[in-house]
């Protein structure tokens, strides 16, 4: 006899965990299955976040800005360091043991809203009136049947064809969070959000790091006046940066990488690594589920196809995160899961599109939400902006770090906001504000009145909405 329950979820990931404890807390029978395995062979529930992705490679920003820090800031503030050293071991293993927390952190998640956790690859057998039969392939092979099932298996990090990832040589991003001493020389192709916080770790720590990007813009889904500052400040920092490259064959030896490619102006060109690091986007994970079982669509990228509400085409069976449209992004697959727990129970949730954070966690940061300047001008929407630069803040002084600033962009007519763009200090935590201001249908003016703490980084904020009024108090 199948074990039943009310909901089943397909993978552990941030979409999948969360949906699973939702639906428990709406009083759903719930069981999650995953099959990410720890080292040791055992459970790693928190998916691609958890282990490969937002977790580790926060924890090794964080490692390597401390060591940046101290090699070059702390005698600014009149430290001196004698014999310093990276123990790039130390800090790897302190970066598994903060995976392993957030694993460990979920399995009692599980336990404490009764969810019933089971460890294998899930696969749909068929359909029946009670629902779905799912077979869950681990150390024990079993049969559940789900009457809703929720599939929030993630994606896979693309690979470029003809060079597939060995993780020795040729790194996705598992190899890159993984490696066991500082490349001399590191190459990464496409400088999006993994190259960009990647190539700033290894940079930090002595990489000599090249960055080999398609476009011939640099950060193209980002605000322009960001973008270009970024580049500016990045380059500085000593990321060497290609726009408008055609890579073509990837050849590795024992030396290392050799990477042949086209440059802007045609010229072919060879790059020579240690190693390199591929992040040239993701795609959707469906293997091994065998939607074809059971007829659910999928589209031409291998994305399970869903509505507005994260509904497949198959009654009762929903898909959420990274295996379906929008951006790839933690706090969305997250919000997803939570709506469709909820519409399974009967509620209304939904996610507003519109309002998703975006942080890219270099050093500066950066951070936005909304439409960027050159979206405005496109969908022909008249705007007013306001930016207000940090140099001008004085905790950002004192910090010693005054880089980028805060734009505000704001609708000419009703003065709602449309979008802020950060770049600077701690933007991820700074575009809180301007979610939270967006999801009500703030005006600039509305956060200039609003009395901000003194000194903070948030006066920024305040000021680039001020500035949007052309009376920006202190710049
Ligand atoms: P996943 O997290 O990929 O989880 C899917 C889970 O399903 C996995 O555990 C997988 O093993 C399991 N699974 C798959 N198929 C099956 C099956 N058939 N049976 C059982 N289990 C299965 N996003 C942010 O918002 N902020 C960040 O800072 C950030 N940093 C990132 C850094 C890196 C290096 C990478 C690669 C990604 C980063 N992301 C970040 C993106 C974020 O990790 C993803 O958007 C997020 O993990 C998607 O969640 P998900 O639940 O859809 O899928
Ligand atoms: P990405 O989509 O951010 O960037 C990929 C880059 O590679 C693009 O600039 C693209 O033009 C370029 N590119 C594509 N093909 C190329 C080729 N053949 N040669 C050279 N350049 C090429 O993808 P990335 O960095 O792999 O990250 C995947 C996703 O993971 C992100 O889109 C994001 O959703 C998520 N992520 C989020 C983070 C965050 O929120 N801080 C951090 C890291 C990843």
């Amino acid at each position: 006899m199948n074990k039943k329950f009310d909901v089943i979820v397909i993978g552990a990931g941030p979409g999948g965990y969360v949906g699973a404890i939702r639906a428990a807390q709406l009083g759903k029978t719930v069981a999650c299955i995953d099959a990410w395995k720890n080292s040791k062979g055992g459970p790693a529930p928190g998916g691609t976040c958890t282990n490969v992705g937002c977790i580790p490679s926060k924890a090794l920003l964080q490692s390597s800005e401390h060591f940046d820090q101290a090699s070059h800031h702390f005698a600014d503030h009149g430290i001196t360091v004698n014999g310093l050293a990276m123990d790039v071991a130390k800090m790897g293993a302190r970066k598994d043991d903060v995976v392993k927390q957030n694993n460990n952190g979920i399995l009692y998640l599980f336990k404490k809203n009764k969810i019933s956790f089971f460890h294998g690859r899930a696969s749909f057998v068929r359909a029946n009136d009670d629902g779905y039969d799912i077979l869950v392939t681990g150390e024990n092979n079993e049969t559940l049947t789900g009457r809703h099932i929720i599939v929030a298996t993630g994606s896979n990090a693309r690979a470029l064809p003809g060079a597939p990832f060995d993780e020795q040589h040729i790194l996705s991003n598992d190899g890159a969070l993984r490696l066991q001493a500082v490349p001399k020389k590191l190459g990464l192709i496409g400088s999006g959000v993994i190259g960009l916080e990647m190539g700033t770790v290894w940079r930090r720590l002595g990489a000599k790091v090249t960055i080999l990007e398609a476009l011939p813009t640099f950060l193209s889904a980002v605000d322009v006046q960001i973008a270009a500052e970024a580049q500016k400040v990045f380059t500085k920092q000593g990321l060497a940066i290609e726009l408008g490259v055609k890579v073509g064959q990837v050849t590795t030896s024992t030396e290392g990488v050799q990477v042949a490619y086209t440059n802007s102006e045609g010229h072919a060109q060879s790059l020579e690594v240690d190693k390199l690091i591929v992040s040239i986007g993701r795609v959707p994970n469906t293997d091994g589920l065998n939607p074809q079982a059971v007829g659910l669509a999928l589209d031409e990228r291998g994305a399970i196809v869903v509505d507005n509400e994260c509904r497949t085409n198959l009654a009762n069976v929903w898909a959420v995160g990274d295996v379906v449209r929008g951006p790839m992004l933690a706090h969305k697959a997250e919000e997803e899961g939570v709506v469709v727990a909820e519409r399974i129970a009967g509620q209304q949730g939904h996610v507003n599109f519109n309002t998703i954070p975006w942080v890219i966690y270099t050093s500066p940061e950066m951070a936005w939400v909304g439409r960027t300047e050159q979206q405005l001008k496109a969908d022909g929407v008249t705007y007013k902006a306001g930016t207000f630069p940090f140099l001008a803040n004085g905790r950002a002084r004192a910090l010693g770090d005054t880089t980028g600033m805060v734009k505000m962009l704001a609708d000419a007519t009703s003065d709602e906001i449309l979008g802020v763009h950060i770049i600077g200090p701690m933007a991820s935590e700074l575009i809180a504000e301007c979610v939270v201001a967006m999801e009500f249908h703030a005006s600039s003016e509305d956060i200039a009145r609003i009395c901000h703490a003194h000194p903070s980084l948030s006066e920024s904020t305040k000021e680039a909405a001020l500035a949007v009024d052309k009376r920006s108090l202190n710049s």
